[in-house]
């Protein structure tokens, strides 16, 4: 497995493989990597000849008071990850590799898209994914890239952008990877501390009541944000930020569950803030 920490090595190398005629898949990371990633990585691995995966904690995406700083990174442990899953480079570049002049050129969705849910308490969250993700775009050229269907907001906003900018890339969404009592895996679960990371599961309960509703036949969402609502307030250590039912597509919120709306939800835990979500499928 190649560490490449250039740009232009990672475009020298994905030009020797296109010369093969191979296709190459991307997996864009912040590292601290876990099974989430794993199973993005296997997919690429499993979809593309080649597959390139990138750690790289973006700064342009967080805010002024958030964590970048003390963003959790164990470069050795990534790379181990890397390479067992199937990787066959790892693009590990400084800030000032990716952003080596001032940047003054960003890549927005100018809709109400990245407004709602995270982007309520992250205004500009999705203008730093999205121009951080176009650049690995514009650096590796894969056929397809690859994103976990925990950060459902951040998925629809890349289709959105890879549409509207005429990327030639397919975008795979791939299933939410949860912890065998339920928590959705994350970076940021290293954050939580024993209580807490036992609190934390007041999100999967409630995910889990919301979806079992569903599948029930209630199609309220008022009703059944009602029900999740009440699961998680009866955790004293959770504070909820949103939950929120929203067309899968438009993230505009919507009154009935039918199919494809996202219900979806983030909620501090203590000083940590975690999100999960469901799709319905009817
Ligand atoms: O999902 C993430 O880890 C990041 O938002 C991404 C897509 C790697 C962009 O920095």
């Amino acid at each position: 497995m190649i560490i490449a920490t250039t740009i232009q090595e990672v475009r020298d190398q994905v030009r020797a493989w296109r010369r093969e005629g191979l296709t190459v898949g991307l997996v864009p990371t912040m590292g601290y990597l876990h099974e989430g990633h794993a199973s993005l990585i296997r997919a690429s691995a499993a979809a593309c000849d080649r597959t390139v995966v990138s750690v790289f904690v973006n700064p342009t995406q967080f805010g002024p008071n958030e964590d970048l700083e003390s963003y959790p990174r164990d470069f050795a442990r990534d790379s181990a990850l890397c390479e067992a899953t199937g990787a066959d480079l790892v693009f590990h570049p400084e800030v000032i590799e990716m952003y080596s002049h001032p940047a003054d050129t960003f890549v927005e969705i100018l809709s109400e898209m990245p407004k709602q849910l995270c982007g309520r308490t992250r205004p500009i969250h999705f203008r730093g994914v999205c121009t951080v993700v176009s650049k690995l775009f514009n650096i590796v050229l894969p056929d397809k890239a690859f994103f976990g269907e925990k950060d459902a907001q951040q998925l629809a906003i890349i289709r959105h952008m890879v549409r509207d900018m005429s990327y030639g890339i397919e975008i795979v969404g791939c299933p939410i990877v949860r912890e065998a009592d339920g928590l959705a895996i994350s970076s940021r679960n290293t954050y939580l501390n024993p209580q807490e990371r036992q609190a934390a599961l007041c999100l999967s309960r409630s995910i889990a009541l919301g979806k079992q509703m569903v599948q029930e036949g209630e199609r309220d969402a008022a009703k059944v944000l009602q029900a999740m609502t009440e699961v998680l307030e009866k955790e004293p250590l959770a504070r909820i930020d949103y939950v929120q039912a929203v067309d899968g597509i438009s993230m505009e919120p919507v009154s009935e569950l039918s199919q494809d709306v996202l219900v979806a939800m983030a909620v501090y835990i203590g000083k940590t803030r975690l999100i999960d979500n469901f799709s319905v499928r009817l």
